[in-house]
């Protein structure tokens, strides 16, 4: 028996045959809204039930319940908001009741949202509230500020799905990983969100992991990330090469997660845990600084703040990690729950001396990064703009 989706069912709110053609048709003559890559990305993880109990873009009640107490109005836990800001000139022609296309820059009418509510928020509050922080410099806070600050609410249904460029064979909706994890025989399946190429420490918690689970589903983020970090086709090609040479193939899976990243981190924690007990998972890794940027949040907030709700209530089984590194005492990957030696002796590389190590073209050493995805690394670099 596969683990119940957040809410107990999973959401399916794509159309079609001729629920879709009636849908387009009447999507034509409809007030239309126009939606950017992030709004998209959203509306199809909807669609496709990864945000289930999300039928749509947040209504008031649900977006203020969120902000506030973590909680959907029906008291589920959710710790993100998903909302569909519309600047105001476009709001003051919709009304609640009403149906309307949401179309993209490049035309296409990827969905029809039936209205409830239409409303202006506090942007700050939110910011402090899921961010906790409203300094510009933050990247999702960055990204928050400057959308509108009025919401539409109401369901959404799909009628043309994004269509990804690169990797399509490793697209799966919740409901066909569910099916695949069933059809391998796997009960217990550990998630493990990325938006970072998988070096020794991510690798290390992994496999720490997979000794006690049945699998491993690796799914990296693909959504929108800031400038600074990885390009996903990149990453992608490091995964591939990383599973092929040191993974069984029977027990790990690549599959990604089409999402933007918020930079949450605690709140995103809970949300990735979510979203990936959609998928299938019975289990998420949270290890140091989960979903974090800079120095907003604290090494260990995002597994205090899981801890902080009963088991039942998130349903999926954080498994949490230590800060991990490769202690050359030990001679080999640990944490302070394993490693009794002194920091002196733990190999440590801060992200922009490892960029800076690839952009010169040398490859971090292996107790760092795997040689086959540092290469990839350093080619995906030098085809990168300085910058
Ligand atoms: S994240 O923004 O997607 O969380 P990243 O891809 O670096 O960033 O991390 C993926 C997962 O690995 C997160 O659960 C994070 O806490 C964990 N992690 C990353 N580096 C380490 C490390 N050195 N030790 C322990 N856990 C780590």
């Amino acid at each position: 028996m596969s683990i119940q989706p957040h809410g107990g069912e999973l959401v399916n709110r794509i159309a079609a045959g001729g629920e879709r053609d009636a849908l387009l048709t009447e999507a034509s003559k409809l007030k239309s809204i126009t939606v950017n890559a992030w709004t998209i990305s959203d509306l199809d993880l909807i669609g496709v039930g990864a945000f289930s109990p999300l039928t749509g873009f947040m209504n008031k009640a649900d977006y203020t319940s969120v902000v506030d107490s973590m909680r959907l109005a029906n008291g589920l836990v959710w710790s993100i908001p998903i909302t569909l800001a519309v600047e105001p000139n476009k709001a003051a022609e919709l009304n609640a009741g009403e149906r309307a296309a949401l179309v993209g820059e490049d035309g296409v009418i990827y969905a029809v949202i039936d209205i409830e509510d239409i409303y202006t928020v506090d942007q700050k509050h939110e910011a402090v509230r899921v961010f906790k922080t409203d300094e510009l410099e933050h990247p999702g806070v960055a990204k928050l500020m400057e959308r509108s600050s009025t919401y539409v609410g109401g369901a959404i249904t799909v009628v043309n799905r994004p269509q990804p460029e690169k990797f399509q064979e490793f697209y799966f909706d919740p409901s066909e990983t569910r099916r695949l994890f069933a059809e391998k025989g796997w009960n217990t399946i550990v998630g493990f969100q990325t938006r970072n190429p998988v070096h020794r420490a991510h690798e290390y918690i992994q496999k720490c992991a997979m000794e006690i689970v049945d699998a491993l589903f690796l799914n990296p983020l693909v959504g929108e990330t800031k400038s600074d970090d990885v390009p996903a086709d990149v990453r992608m090609k490091s995964y591939l090469a990383l599973l092929e040479n040191y993974y069984p193939q029977d027990r790990a899976f690549l599959g990604v997660f089409p999402a933007a990243m918020r930079y949450a981190g605690p709140r995103e924690a809970i949300f990735h845990a979510m979203v990936r007990k959609n998928y299938g998972c019975t289990h998420f890794i949270v290890g140091r600084d989960h979903a974090g940027v800079g120095d907003y949040y604290g090494t260990y907030e995002a597994q205090e703040l899981l801890k902080s709700f009963a088991p039942e209530e998130l349903g999926i089984t954080p498994l949490y990690f230590e800060h991990s590194f490769f202690c050359t005492k030990c001679g080999n990957m640990a944490s302070s729950k394993t490693c009794p030696h002194d920091k002196a002796d733990h190999l440590t590389l801060s992200g922009t001396k490892v960029r800076a190590l690839l952009r010169d073209g040398v490859c971090p050493p292996p107790e760092f990064s795997r040689p086959e995805v540092a290469k990839i690394l350093i080619e995906g670099m030098s085809e990168q703009p300085v910058g």
